[in-house]
């Protein structure tokens, strides 16, 4: 999760803890250390915090001015001193240090045990290092080069080699990573906050770039081996806005990292044809799969909500029945359980009480659960019997954003997988589905541009004290987040209603002026959609559509505003049209002057039922 490295004449240790403490914000489950010792290349690591890698190293400093450090967010093998990073080779000569995932990892794994290497750790990471050591004839660079084109997915990575005390290697590929200049000084970072008391000369590295940092200065090149140059950006952040990467707050950099949420929760699990979904990571087996007939997905908050978009999807794919509660409901309502239940529990944290006391009564009743979460190692997903990680990365604001996308991705490769185990949808159909997820993440890109169009609209809304949410089908699910997202951060009383539902009632609330967020991105009931507008339009209301790119001049005769969402498959519109809901409750909020990352009353996560 954190990276940060030094060549330099100081002592390297201080600087290094100092640097990871200034990334602690962001989330980890360990930490530790590599430095070029007298007695050479020593690693210290340790599971917890950080005051225990300091701890350890209070008694036994490691004493030298070349170092890398690293702190972790588990993705592949629990928290554990073993899994921290810095990792070694077996000759203990190669250290390294990773943010990201390598996805062809247990592949090269088994290569290098068939070769004689051991591994100590469950990480993708240790196997670069042994890669490494294996390609090195005497240039760490190269080694680095080569021992890359054999890897497969996204690394920031920094490595020593005891070989060559007075180097350090960086390489770059869809991970951040940044290089600080001093004088007689460098650094690697994966965050500007890590290295910003020391320096605000920085190289930002590209994807598939690396550079090799001596005390003197930094050699820039590409992974082919091709040398570059750059210009050196200078920083006029402040710590703050460095922790934000230059956003005004945690929840709009969220917002803004959802495409490389998307691609990182896709990654490795999509086959390389682009036909079928591989999910190594489920225990069920087919046959356990097939005898599946009801299905219960069970959560709280912005989780359940994903949940209600993950009943559709399954039931859509997969044709078997879905009911979706919530947590603290489900626990005492004596839930119908049999043996072919699966229990679907969805938790960004893997540590809210309700959920956790829901798992465990599914499995007391004998069903199997799986978890969809976003913390490895958490409750929830060690007591699952199942686990898919969302790879949305730490979430800070409290609000959640990129981790209910996240879930998002996650059930449609779940439903995917399912649908295929079973044949309920063909392999060209599965191809079909697949190929428009994977272009979700560029899609969002494209929304994110149009920001400023909801910022307008936000403006607006914020002086109301009352609004409504309306959609069909999935879009219903979707209105239901972006109702509670606004409550959340605005304070601004809504209601989420399925369109069609409006007029038994709730019409009467609508007012003249009051502000309607309507959805109508399914195509089956666009024309129905259309009515109901019309129905709060005839009393008066203020529509703004989130509707589909091509129906802008149609829907421009029954919506006051629009915001066009690029086309996707029905069933995938929730990724794209859950974006403009998430930056009108954050406008909103920052309109009315409220703590957009920190609303009041609510916990990021909830341990208590
Ligand atoms: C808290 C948070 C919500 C979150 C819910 C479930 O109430 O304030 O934002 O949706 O817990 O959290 P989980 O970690 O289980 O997804």
């Amino acid at each position: 999760c954190g990276i940060v490295g030094y060549i330099g004449f100081r002592e390297s240790q201080p600087i290094l803890l100092e640097g990871l403490k200034k990334l602690e914000y962001r989330g980890y489950d360990s930490a530790g250390i590599a430095v070029f010792t007298e007695q050479g290349l020593e690693v210290t690591k340790t599971v917890g915090r950080l005051v225990n890698l300091e701890n350890r190293l209070t008694g036994e400093p490691l004493r030298g001015t070349v170092g890398i450090g690293h702190t972790r967010w588990a993705t592949h093998g629990k928290p554990s001193d073993l899994n921290s990073h810095p990792h070694t080779d077996n000759s203990l000569k190669f250290s390294v240090v990773h943010n990201g995932i390598i996805e062809n990892y247990l592949e090269l794994k088994e290569e290098l045990m068939m070769a004689g290497h051991q591994f100590l750790s469950e990480t993708d990471t240790e196997v670069i290092s042994h890669l490494i050591s294996v390609e090195y004839e005497g240039d760490i660079v190269k080694a680095v080069q080569r021992a890359v084109k054999k890897m497969r997915g996204a690394f920031a990575l920094g490595v020593l080699t005891e070989h060559e005390p007075d180097r350090l290697v960086a390489v770059r590929y869809a991970s951040p990573l940044i290089i600080g200049v001093g004088e007689g000084e460098k650094y690697i970072a994966s965050d500007i906050p890590a290295i910003l008391e020391h320096t605000r000369d920085i190289y930002i590295l590209n994807d598939g770039e690396m550079a090799v940092l001596t005390r003197e200065g930094v050699e820039l090149l590409t992974i082919e081996g091709n040398f570059i140059t750059k210009e050196i950006f200078h920083v006029d952040w402040d710590l703050m806005t460095a922790e934000k990467a230059g956003f005004d707050h945690f929840m709009l950099k969220e917002i803004h990292e959802q495409p490389k949420a998307y691609r990182d929760t896709m990654r490795g699990r999509i086959s390389e044809d682009g036909r079928s979904v591989v999910l190594p990571e489920l225990k069920i087996t087919a046959e356990q799969l097939k005898g599946i007939n009801r299905v219960h997905i069970v959560a709280c908050g912005t989780a359940l909500h994903a949940g209600l978009v993950g009943k559709n999807v399954i039931e859509n794919l997969v044709r078997i029945p879905v009911e979706t509660d919530v947590a603290s409901e489900y626990r005492y309502r004596s839930p119908i359980i049999t043996p072919d239940t699966l229990v679907i529990v969805v938790s960004q944290s893997g540590e809210t009480a309700d959920t956790l006391a829901a798992l465990r009564e599914a499995q007391r009743c004998g069903a199997r659960v799986l978890a969809i979460t976003n913390v490895v190692g958490s409750s929830v997903a060690r007591e699952a019997d199942d686990v898919i990680i969302t790879l949305a990365g730490p979430e800070i604001a409290v609000a959640s954003t990129k981790a209910y996308s996240s879930q998002l991705i996650a059930f449609f490769l779940f439903g995917l997988y399912w649908a295929q185990t079973i044949g309920s949808k063909n392999e060209s159909e599965v191809a079909h589905v697949l190929a428009a997820m994977q272009a979700l993440p560029e899609q969002v890109e494209k929304v994110l541009a149009q920001a400023e169009v909801i910022k307008g609209v936000a403006e607006s809304i914020s002086h109301h004290s009352s609004l409504f949410f309306i959609g069909r089908g999935i879009d219903y699910a979707v209105a239901m987040e972006g109702s509670l997202k606004l409550k959340e951060i605005s304070y601004i009383h809504s209601e989420a209603y399925a369109a069609g539902e409006l007029k038994h009632g709730t019409l009467a609330l609508i007012e003249e002026g009051t502000p309607v967020i309507a959805l109508l991105t399914q195509e089956d009931v666009y024309e129905k959609m259309l009515s109901n507008i019309k129905e709060t339009k005839a009393r008066g209301a203020d529509v703004l559509g989130i509707i589909n790119e091509g129906h802008e001049v149609e829907v421009a005769k029954s919506v006051d505003r629009q915001f066009a969402i690029p086309r996707t498959l029905p069933l995938l519109t929730p990724a794209l049209s859950v974006v403009p809901l998430q930056l009108l409750s954050y406008y909103a909020s920052l309109a009315l002057g409220h703590d957009v990352d920190k609303p009041r009353n609510l916990a990021k996560s909830v341990t208590v039922e």
